[in-house]
């Protein structure tokens, strides 16, 4: 059974599904199931490179990811910010070179976040 707004990842060609309705199949891909990406949080050097930080400025109420590389080889694809009870999701995408940075204004205040790292997959908050 899946659950809303997990995110699978086919290891084979990439492809990355997210369940928007949850279901009780198993999701496959190049004839093999997907594999969940769980959302990681540690409190090494890498986990606070990889969590999505909340900020509010003059500009209002942002999500970035702060000191992580924005090359090529290895840059954040992708913030998400979702309602608690996930009925609201929004997805930025980027790409290399560009600032991990995104504006949550017109998401509910106490909305959580995630961001996907091209090489270490899945990071959020402790509270995800
Ligand atoms: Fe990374």
């Amino acid at each position: 059974m899946t659950e809303k707004l997990q995110i699978y990842k086919c290891e084979i060609c990439g492809n990355i599904a997210q369940i928007l309705i949850p279901g009780s199949g198993a999701l496959v891909c190049c004839g093999e199931e997907m594999k969940l990406l769980n959302i990681q949080h540690d409190e090494t050097e890498l986990g606070e490179k990889h969590t999505p930080k909340f900020e509010n400025n003059d500009s209002g109420r942002n999500v970035n990811v702060i000191g992580h590389p924005m090359t090529n080889e290895h840059y954040i694809q992708f913030i998400q910010a979702y309602s608690q009870d996930k009925n609201e999701l929004y997805t930025k995408y980027f790409y290399p070179e560009e600032e991990p940075k995104t504006n949550i204004s017109f998401m509910p205040e106490n909305s959580k976040a995630v961001e996907y790292c091209n090489i270490h997959r899945l990071w959020g908050s402790k509270d995800n």
